[in-house]
């Protein structure tokens, strides 16, 4: 049995745009959420508020956040690694923030600049003040299925930042496979310890597909009942601190294979398509979507 209905998160403007090197305008990055809205998403990752010197594409967060022509029916939210990126955010009125820590220590140093057990004691304020302003809280376990510089990770780790998470009152519990390595029978091991500390409803699935294993975890994760989970426009991203790790599933992709298992998710896939190719045409490349480019080529006469 799967579930029948799936929410989706697009994480596309913020996992999608923070690894380009070119610029992306604030005025596109707008308007790549506006379509993504009335695609029929009602889960937007927008921007983040990181230090502009680690990444710049991101440093415009603020504009992003008070270009955007809101929507009551959708959720805004952005990534904050500590209380300096709380502080900044609240102001632009997101739904929810997102803390994002790693299963491995390694990552952790390289992409928030502090150990695990450090990280957690960054977030504890960060959870607590969110909670103050009536703010949900996600939390992201990076390299959950393995790490560009330690190379294996059990979900021994996994459980170890999942439990450390929830001790802090982190709301949700988002599995994240930076580098796409996991396979579907490893993916289900890290969730089961995600799901033993976790109700089913706060545990997501957010797979980079490096390796093409992306719609296969997801499968893999409907399987257990899981059905919330992040998907990137276009296949858009990267992680600037995982070299080589390619974006996120394509929200297309994913809407298409749920389309074909007669699972909900109010994502109308003509649409979608369009918002692939504009943010595409803006960067200058096709989409990586590969659901995405096959029906933008049957539209051709
Ligand atoms: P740090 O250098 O350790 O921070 O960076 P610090 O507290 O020592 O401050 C150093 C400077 O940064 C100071 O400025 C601070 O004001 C400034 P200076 O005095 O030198 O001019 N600073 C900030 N500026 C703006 N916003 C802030 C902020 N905090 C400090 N929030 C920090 C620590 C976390 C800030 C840094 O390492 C950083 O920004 N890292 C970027 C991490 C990132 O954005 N990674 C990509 C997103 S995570 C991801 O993609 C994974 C995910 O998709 C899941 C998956 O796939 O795995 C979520
Ligand atoms: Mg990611």
């Amino acid at each position: 049995m799967l579930p029948n209905r799936v929410t989706i998160v697009d994480v596309g403007p913020r996992d999608g745009l923070q690894n380009e090197k070119q610029t992306v305008s604030t005025a596109h990055k707008v308007e790549l959420v506006h379509r993504l809205q009335a695609a029929g998403l009602r889960e937007i990752e927008v921007t983040s508020f990181v230090s502009p010197k680690w990444v710049p594409q991101m440093a415009d967060n603020a504009k992003v956040m008070s270009g955007l022509r809101r929507q009551a029916n959708v959720r805004y939210s952005v990534l904050v690694p500590n209380m300096k990126g709380l502080e900044a955010a609240l102001p632009t009125e997101p739904d929810e923030v997102v803390v994002f820590g790693a299963a491995s220590e390694a990552f952790s140093q390289r992409n928030i600049n502090c150990g695990i057990a450090e990280s957690i004691e960054r977030f504890r304020p960060v959870v607590a003040a969110a909670h103050d302003s009536n703010l949900k809280v996600r939390g992201a376990i990076s390299c959950s299925l393995g790490c560009p510089y330690q190379g294996a990770v059990s979900p021994d780790e996994v459980e170890r930042v999942v439990m450390l998470m929830k001790g802090i009152g982190v709301d949700h519990c988002g599995v994240a496979d930076t580098i796409g390595v996991g396979t579907p029978k490893r993916v289900q091991a890290a969730m089961e310890r995600a799901l033993k500390h976790y109700p089913l409803h706060e545990v997501s699935g957010h797979f980079h597909d490096t390796y093409g294993q992306a719609l296969a975890n997801i499968y893999a994760c409907l399987a257990m009942g899981i059905h919330t989970f992040d998907a990137s426009i276009a296949g858009l991203g990267g992680c600037p601190y995982a070299k080589g790790a390619t974006g996120n599933v394509a929200t297309e992709d994913v809407v298409f294979m749920l389309n074909g298992l007669d699972v909900e998710t109010g994502v109308d896939l003509d649409t979608l398509v369009d918002a692939g190719a504009f943010i595409s045409e803006a960067l200058g490349r096709p989409p990586v979507s590969r659901a995405g480019k096959a029906l933008l080529a049957k539209r051709v006469p």
